[in-house]
């Protein structure tokens, strides 16, 4: 996890980095600190526990001199989230410094080594090592050092790197872990992500594993490992630093939901052509190898593991493809039969998720062909899958996810079509029928987002609970499983979702006197054996709330509240049923006055394993 951030060129860097640190508390916001390069040539830095706003608080950063920096914002993996333990982090003779977002693997080993040299250690982080590191080689020469550093090291690293021994330079080194280089004339930006930059430039190079940048005298140049210059091509961002603001809303959470219409929309409108028959141009299986794939494995954690759920019954109900769907980071270990007639999908918004990236290089190891579906172009997930779908959902900042998972349920949906289309297990008219059925999704959302003001009265009701429970059947249990993470991670509620027809099975044993059921109802066959669940729970003292599909016979009398649904076909349901599922999440959280953007513990983008 972690953010970092670097900046060369006229502007004062403090200023730039802090902006760019802004734009990435997402990946973790513990800690931060800055390093600089004073005109002077001197070395200085500043860190400090907690938010952003603390560094620039105690410390005015922003009023410090010197046009080369860099930056970080920590979540913690190797030492407690504190000051000592924040980046950057330096040699003793405070020279040189580094900030590092990712794991070094043997850093134990490296700091035993380098005590044994007689170097003193002050915080229990990992990235210690590196500066210590690169003090060891410097021998006036800073890049060779930096080489000769980052070729000891294993692991997880993006790096910037600074000193005052040679105060021209900057210097940026990935493996496995995201870096981009913004390039504007003989500015330049480092950082994790792109909206870290977008203030300055929209052109940018994604850096690949084994690739160190050197900007220097005000010049650019990428080298491989072997000091060899690498010719890569500039990227042009095309979306909007707006896309990466709050719009007018007062968290990114809301204003996320409300970009779903959109995010619906877009996913499916860049794809379809004037016929509305889906082109998926950057998926290249033929009907000749799609037919030779004998078994689908759909990999992702979390919220996009939820949506995955839902992928493997579109598919396998649209597509006739057998489908398993597992936990990236179970998958990883559980030595999955694959071989050359797999096809694995790998979910994932940020696209650096480290399970799901292993997830995908052992099923590639093993011959199986990869398709990523994600939010974030150039991304690791997307760069080292065979083909990819990118959902057009826009930067997703806050660190539930909301707008990515409605978009990623799209890409199922639309990948089911195409599938089916290849394989023939679909009528035309069917399938234009389906098509026409997801593109009435982003005015349903809208309505259901017309009517928040329910879901706010419903969520005051729930404050006081101590835990909650969300039920469900077929579809709807995938939906609860998504909407009972929604509420735990950022209201701190105890939250699970159950099948509904394990109820009896022992889970019924929780229900007390007032405890909160919340019922997804959507699916027309199974409405009546819901019906019976939630009179079961209510019949021991369950405080019932229904997220229902309009005309469910018998939901009003059983149901002590009901968020009404409009009408859409039961495998589209779950796009419709999430969304009051967000909203009630998002009103607990602020209603209990919780940081709803950045909750306890957790990160935006989970690089580590
Ligand atoms: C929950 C949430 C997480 C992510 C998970 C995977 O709201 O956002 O569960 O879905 O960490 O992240 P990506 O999709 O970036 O791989």
């Amino acid at each position: 996890m972690c953010g970092i951030v670097g900046y060369y060129g006229k502007d004062y860097a403090a200023k730039m980095v802090l902006d760019g640190l802004s734009q990435l508390e997402y990946r973790g916001y513990d800690s931060a600190g800055i390093a600089l390069i004073e005109d002077s040539g001197h070395l200085i830095y500043a860190k400090e526990k907690g938010r952003l706003k603390n560094l620039e608080e105690t410390m005015h950063v922003q009023n410090l001199e010197g046009h080369i920096g860099i930056g970080h914002t920590r979540w913690a993996t190797h030492g407690a989230p504190s000051k000592v333990n924040a980046h950057p982090h330096l040699n003793e003779a405070r020279t040189i410094a580094v900030v590092h977002n990712g794991i070094i693997e043997n850093y134990m080993e490296l700091k035993k080594e380098l005590i044994g040299y007689g170097y003193k250690f002050v915080s229990d982080t990992d990235t210690e090592v590196i500066a210590h590191l690169i003090d060891f080689y410097e021998a006036g020469n800073l890049v060779n050092a930096v080489y000769n550093a980052a070729k000891r090291l294993k692991g997880a690293y993006a790096l910037g790197i600074i000193s005052s021994n040679q105060p021209d330079t900057l210097i940026a080194v990935r493996n496995e872990s995201p870096l981009v280089i913004g390039v504007k004339g003989q500015e330049y930006m480092i950082a994790s992500d792109i909206p870290a930059l977008l203030k300055v430039t929209r052109d940018v190079y994604y850096m690949d594993n084994g690739e160190v940048a050197i900007i220097e005298k005000g010049k650019l140049r990428i080298q491989d490992y072997a000091g060899n210059l690498v010719q890569k091509t500039l990227t042009h961002i095309d979306w909007d630093i707006e896309a990466a603001s709050k719009n007018g809303f007062d968290h990114f959470m809301m204003k996320e939901i409300y970009d779903q219409p959109s995010a619906i929309h877009e996913t499916l409108a860049r794809r379809l052509d004037s016929n509305k028959m889906i082109q998926l141009d950057d998926i290249k299986l033929s009907k000749q190898e799609f037919e030779q794939i004998q078994k689908v494995y759909i990999v992702a954690c979390g919220t996009a593991y939820h949506a995955g759920l839902v992928g493997k019954y579109a598919i396998e109900k649209l597509a006739h493809v057998p489908v398993t769907v597992d936990i990236a980071s179970e998958f990883r270990y559980s030595d999955p039969f694959i071989d050359g007639n797999t096809l694995l999908i790998a979910v994932s918004q940020s696209g650096e998720t480290a399970d799901t990236l292993a997830a995908v290089r052992e099923a590639k190891r093993k011959g199986a062909r990869v398709l990523a579906i994600t939010n974030v172009v150039g991304s690791s997930v997307a760069r080292e899958s065979h083909d990819v779908f990118y959902t057009w959902a826009g930067p997703e900042i806050a660190v539930a996810s909301t707008k990515a998972y409605t978009a990623q349920l799209i890409a199922f949906y639309m990948l089911a079509l195409h599938f089916a289309r290849i394989k023939d297990t679909i009528a035309y008219n069917d399938y234009r029928e389906k098509v026409e059925q997801i593109e009435k999704l982003t005015p349903a959302v809208e309505e259901i987002l017309s009517r928040k003001e329910t879901v706010k009265e419903i969520a005051q009701t729930l404050l006081e609970a101590k835990s909650a429970f969300y039920l469900g059947r077929g579809l709807d249990y995938m939906s609860a499983m998504e909407a009972a993470l929604k509420l735990k991670e950022i209201s701190y509620m105890h939250t699970e979702a159950f099948a509904a027809g394990e109820l009896k099975h022992g889970t019924i044993a929780l229900i007390e006197e007032g405890i909160p059921v919340l019922a997804i109802v959507t699916q027309d066959r199974l409405a009546e054996k819901m019906i019976s669940n939630m009179k079961e729970v209510k019949a021991r003292g369950a405080y019932v709330i229904a997220i229902a599909k309009e005309g469910i016979e018998h939901i009003h009398e059983v149901a002590d509240k009901v968020i009404e649904l409009p009408k859409a076909p039961d495998l589209f349901m779950p796009i419709l049923s999430v969304v009051p599922s967000q909203l009630l999440a998002y009103y607990v959280s602020t209603l209990k006055n919780n940081d709803v953007d950045k909750p306890r513990n957790l990160a935006k983008s989970v690089t580590v394993e």
